[in-house]
């Protein structure tokens, strides 16, 4: 259980039903999110919460005292999950439960499917965070963004001029391979950070800490649905935890990290590279070859626990231009059609009729002589 002041930000999300196909969020399913959330709020289990989707994905923004990894908090998840399940099976919405990938709850979320972002702090004399959220890409999307955000004086100012965050930033590297972790510190080790960075489908940012006093900075969901399910079966668009101001990058530096239009895994069918785009949550709904990848940033004020907001922060005209650069790029990768690097490489790859064709092939490849 955390102290008795701390509380806790618990971002949960998973896609169970697209409307239509992967595009975006059936009405009925967040009002069974903000029935069941609600219902917790009475409780007095949640402090306070915010439903929102990212395209196809259902977004569970709550705060509380239960410390991360609570499975009181987890399980709430699980059954808004389950009961917004029920409603797009009943709805006939796509993919009605995609993101389920457990029968039954077990006492930790993560593992079952859904993605979970969750920090736990003493909330600041004020408290500013902001929540990203994305569709059509998978949790390595976030490493370029966290490095600049964090790492990059380009990017942030405040790690040249603010004395509070002079020290640097260190971060937690998830190698969802070997499922091991490291922790680097910046600038010492930046050019060791960025050999894991550069590699996003291994290696994945999961949390960021400030080197001076260790006080947690950011949080992200790392969860990768292909290697739980031991196969691909949909990319688990990602979630962000960033704590701002006074001693963390100001909000404008946050969002900065998000003005080039990187690319990053996932698009159409989670098999290809594509531009990052930053939208509001109102243009979150990926059409285009069922995108380019989508990323929403939400701001909250936190009031003892109160969400404060949101304030939609892409939707705001001074990031139109990173969307211009964004479909300039989609056009251009899209011209690749079936090839990579447009394509994903074959192991990255949510399909693949590699095996059927190999097999209906057989006998025809002709060894050759070393
Ligand atoms: P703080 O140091 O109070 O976070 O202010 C920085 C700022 O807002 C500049 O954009
Ligand atoms: P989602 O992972 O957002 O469900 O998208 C899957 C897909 O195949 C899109 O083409
Ligand atoms: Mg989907
Ligand atoms: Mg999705």
């Amino acid at each position: 259980m955390p102290k008795a002041r701390e509380i806790t930000v618990s971002v949960i999300k998973a896609d169970v039903g697209g409307y239509v196909g992967h595009a975006t969020m059936h009405p009925e399913l967040m009002n069974v999110a903000e029935r069941h959330l609600l219902t917790a709020k009475k409780s007095n289990l949640l402090l306070d919460f915010h439903v929102t989707h990212c395209g196809d994905d259902l977004e569970l923004i709550m705060t509380h005292r239960q410390g991360n990894e609570s499975e009181r908090i987890h399980k709430l998840a699980w059954d808004v999950f389950m009961a917004g399940t029920k409603k797009a099976q009943q709805l006939k919405l796509y993919g009605a439960g995609q993101d389920m990938l457990a029968d039954s709850f077990s006492g930790n979320i993560k593992g079952l499917g859904p993605g979970c972002a969750e920090m736990t702090f003493i909330e600041r004399k004020s408290e500013p965070i902001i929540v990203f959220m994305a569709d059509k890409t998978s949790p390595g999307a976030y490493n370029l963004p966290i490095f600049r955000i964090f790492a990059d004086p380009f990017n942030t100012a405040g790690l040249v001029i603010d004395p509070s965050m002079h020290g640097g930033f260190s971060f937690g590297v998830l190698d969802v391979l070997e499922n091991s972790e490291v922790r680097l510190t910046c600038p010492e080790e930046m050019y060791d950070l960025l050999v894991f960075l550069g590699a996003p489908s291994r290696y994945m940012v999961h949390s960021v800490y400030r080197k001076d006093d260790g006080e947690i900075a950011a949080t992200a969901s790392t969860q990768r649905l292909n290697l739980i399910a031991g196969r691909y079966v949909g990319k688990d668009d990602p979630v962000l935890i960033v704590r701002t101001q006074s001693g963390f990058p100001a909000v404008g530096e946050a969002l900065e990290g998000f003005a080039f239009p990187h690319l990053v895994e996932g698009w159409m069918r989670g098999s290809h590279h594509g531009p990052l785009m930053p939208v509001s949550c109102a243009d979150a709904n990926p059409t285009r070859f069922d995108g380019p990848p989508r990323v929403i940033a939400y701001g909250f004020q936190l009031n003892n626990g109160q969400l404060v907001g949101p304030v939609d922060f892409f939707g705001e005209p001074s990031f139109d231009y990173t969307r211009q650069r964004a479909m300039e790029v989609a056009e251009y990768m899209r011209r690749h059609g079936p090839f990579e690097p447009h394509r994903l490489p074959l192991s990255e790859m949510e399909y693949t009729t590699l095996p059927h064709v190999k097999a209906k092939l057989e006998g025809r490849f002709k060894k050759l002589p070393d």
